[in-house]
């Protein structure tokens, strides 16, 4: 590890360990605990793991195996964006699939996870609450009805910086 990446770790585990202590909830738990850093950090770097291992008293492998039960925690970091692609019923009968397809070419993805340049961060969801409106996307939450392969691709290249 460089100086520098000491530096950043230090930096991160001081961060973590405010957010351990800022809990104000009655009863503090390991999952309290990964749940708070997550809200914090967007995520459950290593150090997210010791540093609440410590702070609960509790061993990393007890804190690792709460982190890994529940699929809501990450453990790379988000991307800048998130875009969500409902592919519920309602949206698969209005064309999800195609949907779907563009919006990975235009992320340079097969499957969820974060665009190579870290810009977004697709994931699937199986109703983003708005049937009547779909097929449906939502960037960082808010919803966008109505695609068609080629304005969610649009809306996709131009989360990541590039010609829409
Ligand atoms: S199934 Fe897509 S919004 Fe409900």
């Amino acid at each position: 590890m460089t100086t520098a990446e000491t530096k950043q770790s230090s930096k991160l585990r001081e961060q973590i360990r405010q957010v351990l202590n800022s809990q104000r909830q009655p009863t503090v738990t390991v999952l309290s605990s990964l749940l708070a850093v997550q809200d914090s950090i967007h995520h459950l770097p290593d150090e997210a793991i010791r540093e609440t291992a410590t702070f609960c008293g509790s061993t990393i492998n007890e804190v690792w195996s709460v982190a890994s039960f529940y699929t809501n925690f990450r453990f790379t970091p988000p991307g800048e964006k998130t875009l969500d692609v409902c592919w519920g019923p309602s949206c698969h009968i209005l064309g999800a699939q195609e949907i779907l397809n563009s919006v990975h070419a235009a992320l340079e993805l097969n499957e969820e996870g974060e665009s190579p340049d870290g810009k977004v961060t697709l994931s699937y969801n199986t109703c983003l609450g708005a049937c009547a409106q779909g097929p449906c996307i939502a960037i960082d939450h808010h919803l966008i009805g109505r695609q068609t392969p080629e304005s969610a691709a649009k809306i996709a290249r131009e989360l990541r910086g590039l010609d829409g």
